[in-house]
C-alpha cells in the first residue's frame, strides 16, 4: 500500500464492524489491514468477508507496524481494555460509544491519549451528518434565534435476541441523544427520566425510556428511546432530531432515506445509518489524523454524556429531578 495509508486494524468484529469496514474501503488513503475477536469462528468469517488479515491476539494486531489506527468494536465492558492497549502501543483509537461504563474510565481513557500524544474519538456517529453539522452553525450564529427546544426521538424495533447483547436503551441508544444535544444545543442543567421493559420475555433491561430535560440557558428538550416498536405512521419518528427556535427550527430524519432490504437489525435499511458512520470514520482518518482537526465529539463531550446517562439511571432509582452534574 502507498507510503501515506493510514492503516485500520480491528479489535471486534460483531455486527457493528460490518458498518466500519464498510466505511473505510469508502474512505480513500485508508485501509483495513487486519481484525481480532474473541471468537476465532467470527474472525475468519469476517477476516474473509472484509479481505483482512486475522491476528491471533489483540497484542499482535495492536503491535503490527502497519497499523496506526485501531476501532475498538467490543461490548462496552472491554472498550477500556482495549483502548489502553492500543494508545499504550502508539496507535489512534476511535473507540464505540457508549464510550466507557463510568466516567473515571473515560477519563482513563484520555490521560492515556495525552501521555501517548494520538487521537482518542468517540464513535459518535450520528452528529457526523451534514444536517447535523448545518443545525450546529445555524444555533452557533443565531440565525434560528432563541433556542426554546430540542427533540431527539429514536423508535426501532429490536428482537429480544439483540437487546440481549446490549445494556437497556438508556446506555445503548440515549448515549446518541445526549452527544446529539451538547453538539447542537448546549448542556442540560438538570433531568427527570422513566423506563418501561414492555416486550422482552426473558431479559430485563427496559426497551423504552423519555427523559425531560431543562437546558443552562432555561430551554427545554425531550428524549425518547425504545426498542420496543417501530413507528410505522405517516411521519414516523425512526430517528429525528428538531431544533426549534424563535427565527427558525431545522429537523433530521432518518426516514428522508430508505432502502427497502432489512439492515443489520433493523427492519430495512436507514441509508442514514451507514452514512453516518462512513462520514465519521472519515472525519477520523482524514481530519483528526491528517490535518490534526478535533473530532466534533471529544472524549470531554463523552463524559458529560456519560454524565448525563448517570443522572439518568439516578432519576429513575430515585424517582425525582436530579442535577446533571
Ligand atoms: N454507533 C452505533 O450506531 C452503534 C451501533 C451498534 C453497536 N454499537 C456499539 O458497538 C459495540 C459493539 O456492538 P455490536 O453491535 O457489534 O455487538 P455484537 O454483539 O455484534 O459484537 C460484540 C463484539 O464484542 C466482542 N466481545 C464480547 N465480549 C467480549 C469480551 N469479554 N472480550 C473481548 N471481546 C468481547 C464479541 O466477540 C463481538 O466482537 C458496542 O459498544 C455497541 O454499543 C454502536
Amino acid at each position: 500500500m502507498p507510503d501515506d495509508t493510514i492503516g485500520v486494524g480491528f479489535i471486534g468484529a460483531g455486527d457493528v464492524s460490518v458498518l466500519h469496514a464498510e466505511a473505510v474501503r469508502r474512505c480513500p488513503g485508508a485501509k483495513l489491514v487486519g481484525l481480532w475477536n474473541r471468537t476465532e469462528q467470527r474472525a475468519i468469517q469476517r477476516a474473509e468477508q472484509f479481505g483482512c488479515k486475522r491476528y491471533e491476539t489483540p497484542e499482535a494486531l495492536v503491535n503490527d507496524p502497519a497499523i496506526d489506527a485501531v476501532f475498538v468494536l467490543t461490548n462496552l465492558e472491554t472498550h477500556l481494555k482495549y483502548t489502553l492497549l492500543a494508545l499504550e502501543a502508539g496507535k489512534h483509537v476511535l473507540v464505540e460509544k457508549p464510550v466507557g461504563c463510568d466516567v473515571g474510565e473515560i477519563e482513563q481513557m484520555k490521560a492515556a491519549a495525552a501521555r501517548a500524544g494520538r487521537v482518542c474519538m468517540p464513535g459518535h456517529n450520528y452528529i457526523y451528518e451534514a444536517g447535523m453539522e448545518r443545525t450546529k452553525q445555524l444555533v452557533t450564529e443565531g440565525e434560528l434565534g432563541r433556542i426554546v427546544s430540542c427533540y431527539v426521538l429514536y423508535n426501532i424495533h429490536h428482537p429480544e435476541e439483540v437487546a440481549a447483547r446490549y445494556p437497556g436503551v438508556i446506555r445503548q441508544i440515549m448515549t446518541h441523544h445526549s452527544y446529539i444535544l451538547l453538539y447542537l444545543v448546549g448542556r442540560p442543567k438538570r433531568l427527570v427520566a422513566m423506563k418501561a421493559t414492555l416486550h422482552y420475555e426473558r431479559i430485563t433491561q427496559e426497551d423504552l425510556a423519555m427523559v425531560q430535560l431543562e437546558m443552562e440557558d432555561g430551554s427545554l428538550a425531550h428524549f425518547c428511546a425504545s426498542f420496543a416498536a417501530d413507528d410505522h405512521t405517516a411521519d414516523p419518528w425512526t430517528v429525528l432530531v428538531k431544533v426549534i427556535g424563535t427565527a427558525g427550527g431545522t429537523r433530521y430524519s432518518y426516514r428522508d432515506w430508505v432502502e427497502l432490504k432489512p439492515g443489520l437489525v433493523h427492519s430495512q435499511t436507514y441509508t442514514a445509518y451507514q452514512g453516518s458512520i462512513t462520514n465519521e470514520v472519515r472525519h477520523f482518518i482524514d481530519g483528526c489524523l491528517r490535518r490534526g482537526l478535533e473530532p466534533l465529539s471529544t472524549l470531554d463531550d463523552a463524559i458529560v454524556a456519560q454524565k448525563m446517562i448517570e443522572a439518568m439511571e439516578r432519576s429513575i432509582e430515585e424517582g425525582r429531578i436530579v442535577e446533571v452534574g
